[in-house]
């Protein structure tokens, strides 16, 4: 088969390429080795966990917090086999949404494991081997769990995210190694449906790269909730004895507990794709090299997502997609890095746009912060969630808005505001005198525009 465009991974970054490249006119393949389409994000990952997190949540507020608002449930209960259905049921029709959306733009779908195989070849290996012809490709392979040394995977009791989504019963205690983005969604989860919770952290602080105050406030919010944290902790090893599991860390106690998370980051998936028959080479990382179009060296191929530089957000990889099929499509084709949102599911959300405060004092750039409570706020108070800020971040000299970071009821999508900002190139005085409806929890971001001048009316 010959197609203008073969994409080879059909998860955020892929399958939106394919649709974006079909829509402009070209004939397009895709390659993906699992049954369905979605990749990590669809069926293990983004939305199975935010099902997830969205009933726990219901879960915990009929136990604790619907009593304050008047509203006594009596004996609520669990009923974790429906919740993990309906979990799945979200996934299912999701994934089979993709498949219509393929045939409603006549991409041509194939099932296998894609490699290169020469300049313009690709091979389906699986079921029914092929070879396809392609004038383009792109490699949109994603990424997979790290391991770590000392680490013995079961897939049953020491698991990763895959597992974590699964648990058949409330583990008693859940260690999650990693207090990154994964650790910190699915053990708040497991904590919401009754598990005792325990984050071994590396680091001195839990979710690297997000703002270190935000960062900070965060994990005092999480610990009021019950989840315990030993940051500057290092886990050596982790293990199944046959009765319960434990946890090495240097200089420490071992720790037994029953179910054991690892979140200590993900890697490039990008082994076994024949980049030696066109002679790519990968970086230090194992990730391929590419330049602003998405283009690696070597013509013709181009490369998205998690297997390239760059955070391993679905979204980021739905960005590039685009771009480097419209680059192919049309000749122009662009991402604008600077205003990437990132946001971590937990209760009350986290969500952060542009530049850190650690990053601008690291370059050296002067700038004003406006930050504002939403305990002040009218419609956070009804709503029952008051913890959290948001802080905006504006340039000292000309205003324009570097980065806002949200820790707060529904942060994440208070933030697409602050990004269409940021992408606007607006100033925080444009936030500021903007309307925003009343009341609304997007007004905090508006008092925290107005306090980067000193100007928040209601603090
Ligand atoms: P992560 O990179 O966010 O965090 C891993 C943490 O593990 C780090 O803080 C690291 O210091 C720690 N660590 C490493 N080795 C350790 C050891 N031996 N002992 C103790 N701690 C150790 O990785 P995570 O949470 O696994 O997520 C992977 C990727 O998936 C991230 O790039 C993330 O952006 C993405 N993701 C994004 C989501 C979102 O945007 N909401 C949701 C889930 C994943």
């Amino acid at each position: 088969m010959n197609h203008d465009l073969i994409v080879i991974g059909g998860g955020p970054g892929g399958y939106v390429a394919a649709i974006r490249a079909a829509q402009l006119g070209l004939n397009v393949g895709c390659v993906e080795k699992e049954a369905a389409l979605g990749g990590t994000c669809l069926r293990i990952g983004c939305i199975p966990s935010k099902a997830l997190l969205e009933s726990s949540h219901l879960y915990h507020m009929a136990q604790h917090e619907m009593a304050a608002h008047g509203v006594k449930i009596v004996n609520a209960s669990l009923d974790l086999p429906t919740m993990l259905k309906r979990k799945d049921g979200i996934v299912d029709g999701l994934t089979k949404g993709i498949d219509f959306l393929f045939k409603k733009n006549k991409v041509t779908r194939y099932r296998g494991t894609g490699r290169l195989a020469g300049p313009g070849k690709v091979v389906v290996d699986g079921d029914q081997p092929q070879e396809l012809t392609a004038k383009n490709i792109i490699i949109a392979t994603g990424s997979k769990p790290m391991m770590i040394p000392g680490i013995e995977f079961d897939g049953k009791h020491v698991g990763t995210s895959t597992e974590a989504l699964n648990y058949d019963k409330v583990p008693e205690h859940l260690v999650v190694i990693g207090g990154g983005v994964i650790g910190l969604e699915l053990g708040s989860v497991w904590k919401r449906l009754g598990a005792k919770v325990t984050v071994l952290e590396f680091l001195d602080r839990i979710m690297a790269g997000m703002d270190t105050e935000l960062a900070r406030d965060s994990q005092k919010v999480f610990e009021k909730q019950g989840i315990e944290f030993r940051l500057k902790t290092k886990v050596t090893s982790a293990k199944f004895d046959g009765s319960k599991c434990i946890v090495t860390v240097e200089g420490g106690e071992p720790i037994h507990c029953d179910k054991v998370l690892v979140s200590v980051g993900r890697v490039p998936v990008t082994d076994g794709l024949g980049l030696e028959t066109v002679g790519l080479q990968l970086d230090a990382k194992k990730r391929i090299p590419t330049d602003s179009h998405l283009r690696t060296p070597i013509a013709g191929i181009f490369a998205i997502g998690d297997c390239i530089n760059g955070p391993m957000l679905a979204h980021k990889a739905e960005e590039e997609g685009v771009a480097a099929a419209e680059f192919i499509a049309t000749g122009y084709g662009h991402v604008n890095y600077d205003a990437i949102p990132s946001v971590v599911y937990t209760e009350p959300e986290v969500a952060s746009v542009g530049k850190t405060e650690d990053e601008l004092k690291a370059a050296g750039v002067e700038y004003r912060k406006g930050t504002f409570q939403f305990a002040f706020h009218g419609r956070a108070k009804a709503l029952g969630q008051t913890d959290g800020y948001v802080k905006v971040l504006a340039d000292k000299k000309t205003d324009r808005v570097l980065g806002v970071h949200i820790l707060g009821p529904r942060a994440g999508d208070l933030i697409a505001e602050c990004a269409a900002a940021i992408e606007f190139g607006a100033s925080s005085e444009d936030i500021a005198r903007t309307c925003h409806a009343h009341p609304t929890l997007a007004e905090v971001v508006k008092e925290a525009a107005l306090g980067v001048d000193g100007r928040s009316i209601h603090k």
